[in-house]
């Protein structure tokens, strides 16, 4: 059962004008079920693809296995690789599709039966071995499309944005049964995504990729309650991000003075007197009341938007600096709020993050294209 390892990859295209993976360091574990998260773009693809043996790194080393598979053509790597299009033979039936792999590898003709019988059932699709690829939804050729895949003899599963062309109910329902699938198998499964939420539902770990760079990688969990870059806290989950500099330091906590005076209490330490930096705080961590409250880290602002979501309220509020804040509160527990009416919001210190202000600006740190 294969391990993957990435040494230092980096990739570039066009004589160097495009650096599409670098710097990539990241050890998937045996039977571990990792995503790659980030905007479009940002070299999710290519990684694969090396993985894969499809193109070549300009420079580092990828182990599978243990084994440097530098000199290793993509048919000896035992990885089977799934894309966002069915790339199913078009003209061959369910069956031919899923024999093909077992075929070519010339296993012996009742062996190779069992294997595609097994996966067929696998993914629920037994019944329908004389379909051409065209008369079965999205969903069931990207079922086939696994089978196939699996019955190939692949222990390391590449899956790159699988359930990208799906209807979103299909797409929820296959993020389970993919993962299902992996673990029953005990397979390694590498998995690409834009989707965070994808990402989170169906992952071990996730690593959080922007620019070619891996920025972070780490459980759902702990992406979430431990970001350690801005665009992870953005990226994952929501934040609201508030800008502002250390007025103050004993070393235990800070006060952070945002735009226009607004003080703030943090149990930071990193941070030296007059360093700018970004608050980000999750929309669920503030608490909403109406009037002015006085408190710690309170701040004040008026209603700008108000939506009931079902499970929960969201509101938009635009606090005295200007600044605007989005605080989603549980449906149940919550007042309804005007346009307009007057309102305190409030964190507890230390239950928010601290980022130094990114060189380039907060806007564009946070893009996504
Ligand atoms: N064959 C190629 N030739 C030139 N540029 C490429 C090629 N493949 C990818 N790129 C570029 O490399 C970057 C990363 O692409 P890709 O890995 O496909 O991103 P993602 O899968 O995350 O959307 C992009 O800027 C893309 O345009
Ligand atoms: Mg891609």
């Amino acid at each position: 059962m294969p391990n993957v390892k990435l040494t230092d990859i980096r990739k570039t295209f066009e004589k160097g004008r495009i650096v599409a993976v670098d710097h990539v360091d990241l050890l998937v574990r045996d039977r571990e079920y990792l995503t790659l998260l980030g905007p479009s773009g940002c070299g999710k693809t290519t990684t694969l693809r090396m993985v894969a043996g499809l193109i070549e790194p300009d420079k580092g080393e990828i182990h599978i296995d243990n084994q440097l598979v530098s000199d290793h053509p993509p048919e000896d790597r035992d990885v089977g690789y799934v894309f966002q299009q069915y790339a199913l033979f078009p003209h061959m039936d369910v069956w031919d599709n899923v024999t093909y792999g077992p075929r070519v590898k010339g296993l012996d003709e009742e062996k190779s039966e069992r294997i595609c019988r097994e996966m067929l059932e696998m993914v629920k699709l037994s019944e329908r071995t004389d379909a051409l690829p065209r008369e079965l939804s999205g969903g069931m050729q990207q079922r086939i499309a696994l089978a196939r895949a699996l019955a190939a003899g692949a222990k390391l599963l590449l899956l790159d944005e699988p359930l990208g062309a799906l209807d979103a109910k299909i797409r929820t329902e296959l993020r389970y049964e993919l993962r299902k699938l992996v673990k029953d198998l005990k397979l390694t499964a590498i998995h690409v995504t834009h989707d965070q939420g994808e990402a989170m539902a169906i992952s071990d770990r996730i690593a959080v990729m922007k620019k070619g760079r891996i920025l972070q990688v780490g459980t759902p969990q702990e992406l979430y309650m431990k970001p350690k870059h801005l665009f992870v806290a953005h990226f994952i989950g929501e934040s609201n991000f508030l800008e502002g500099f250390v007025s103050k330091t004993n070393g235990k906590e800070s006060i952070i003075e945002l735009r226009e005076g607004l003080m703030v209490h943090t149990l930071d330490k990193t941070y030296r007197k007059a360093d700018k930096v970004v608050i980000a705080v999750r929309p669920e961590i503030f608490v909403i009341e109406k009037g002015r409250k006085k408190g710690v880290n309170s701040l004040y602002g008026n209603v700008e938007k108000y939506r009931f979501e079902g499970t929960n309220t969201r509101c938009e509020i635009q606090l005295e600096n200007g600044d605007t804040v989005v605080v989603v509160r549980p449906a149940l527990l919550t007042e309804r709020l005007d346009a307009g009416e007057e309102v305190t919001v409030s964190f507890p210190v230390g239950k928010h993050f601290v980022f130094p202000y990114p060189e380039k600006g907060l806007r564009e740190e946070l893009r996504v294209e």
